[in-house]
């Protein structure tokens, strides 16, 4: 196998990708959490070269990509187009400009850039980049891929039961009997690979739960039923490699039923309250148990740990977001200022971990 033999930092200023936009739902967060970036990443150390990806997947190239930035500026809008593409080799431009960075920040949430395909394209274009490789992104976005590996590392967690195919269509008698006794209602019903609450339900009853399948099904042929947690959402910010790090613990008070996608984007109406009020004992806990999340996905670079702490001192893991929100004000950022990290700092730190982590793969190739 041939790996290029010079290091890719170049003398002078590193050259930093930030890809961002995309497909998902959550487009204009990634936007927002890129001009964050952008606008902080440390100047002395880093030009920063957007690359971004309209919300039907054409990929634009840095200059493209500023003049649709200026647009959203100057607050016209708030994405980056709805042009339709043919995919990143369709611009040899957009391709040949990206092997000149000498990393990237892939800050694409959901499919197609928190699930292991973005992250797959820079690692066949021998690119360091920010966050987790492609099996902790991929085992991160596939919600029953997760739980699986939870179970495997003793990551407490809800009782839960994955639904597929025509199962999600047309649930057995059999399926709903073990759904109403192993888990109960209310419960929670969402589609394996999602993300900003995009058809997650809560189910009250029977009737519900069919309503909350459906609702769930049509985005994802897989769906999960989980036993519901009362209790308080809190969330752990993770940084590191091999030796990862927790941070101080933030909590989520939703004053909708649970926090959805309303309260994540459009209303803002969900509380984020850091650090979050909690004993030191459990917080402890908590944050050790995002560490053994952390490792179990065998993340890197970054990821939220999301848990539940109940009423009795248990703690449920919820998931891992292996690329969460990234915007100043986003629950990652804030909970490393919290323990000291600067958001400009926690950029530089962020790269530094993409560089080790290229260099190991590399070594071991
Ligand atoms: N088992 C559960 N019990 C109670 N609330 C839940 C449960 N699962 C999810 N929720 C609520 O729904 C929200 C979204 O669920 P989550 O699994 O985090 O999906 P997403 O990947 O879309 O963020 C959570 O932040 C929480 O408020
Ligand atoms: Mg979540």
């Amino acid at each position: 196998m041939t790996r290029p033999s010079q290091p890719r930092q170049r003398p002078g200023r590193q050259r930093l990708g930030v890809i961002f936009g995309g497909r998902s739902v959550e487009h204009e967060v990634s936007v927002v959490s890129a001009r964050g970036v952008m606008r902080e990443a440390d100047p002395e150390r880093f030009e920063v070269v957007p690359f971004g990806i309209t919300r039907h997947g054409a990929w634009l190239t840095p200059d493209e990509t500023r003049a649709r930035l200026a647009r959203v500026e100057a607050g016209e809008t708030r994405s980056l187009g709805e042009d339709a593409g043919a995919g990143v080799f369709a611009t040899p431009d957009v391709t040949a400009l990206l092997r000149e960075m000498d990393a990237v920040f892939p800050i694409v949430h959901g499919t197609f850039g928190e699930d292991g395909t973005l992250q797959g394209l820079l690692e066949m274009a021998e690119l360091p980049y920010v966050g987790s490789g492609v099996a902790a992104s991929a085992a991160g976005m596939d919600k029953a891929l997760m739980r699986a590996v939870f179970a495997a590392h003793g990551v407490p967690q809800t009782a839960y039961l994955v639904l597929a195919d025509e199962e999600t269509r047309a649930p057995s008698s059999d399926t709903i009997r073990r759904i109403e006794q192993e888990l109960g209602y209310p419960c929670f019903v969402k589609p394996a690979n999602g993300g900003s609450s995009i058809g997650v339900a809560r189910a009250g009853s029977r009737e519900d739960f069919g309503e909350a399948l459906a609702g769930a099904a049509r985005y994802d042929r897989k769906v999960l039923v989980e036993a519901a947690v009362t209790g308080r959402e809190v969330e752990c910010a993770v940084l590191g490699n091999h030796a990862p790090e927790p941070s101080p613990l933030g909590e989520i008070r939703p004053t909708t039923t649970f926090y959805d996608y309303d309260a994540k984007y459009l209303d803002d109406s969900a509380e984020l309250i850091v650090p979050a009020q909690v004993d030191p004992e459990s917080a402890e806990r908590v944050r050790a148990l995002a560490v053994r999340a952390y490792r179990a996905l065998d993340c890197a670079g970054l990821a939220r740990v999301d848990f539940f702490l109940e009423p009795g001192g248990d703690v449920k893991c919820i998931e891992v977001n292996t690329l969460p929100g990234f915007t100043p004000i986003s629950m990652y950022p804030r909970l490393w200022q919290e323990a000291g990290l600067s958001y400009r700092d926690l950029i530089s730190r962020l790269v530094d971990l993409a560089f080790e982590r290229f260099e190991e793969v590399r070594s071991h190739a």
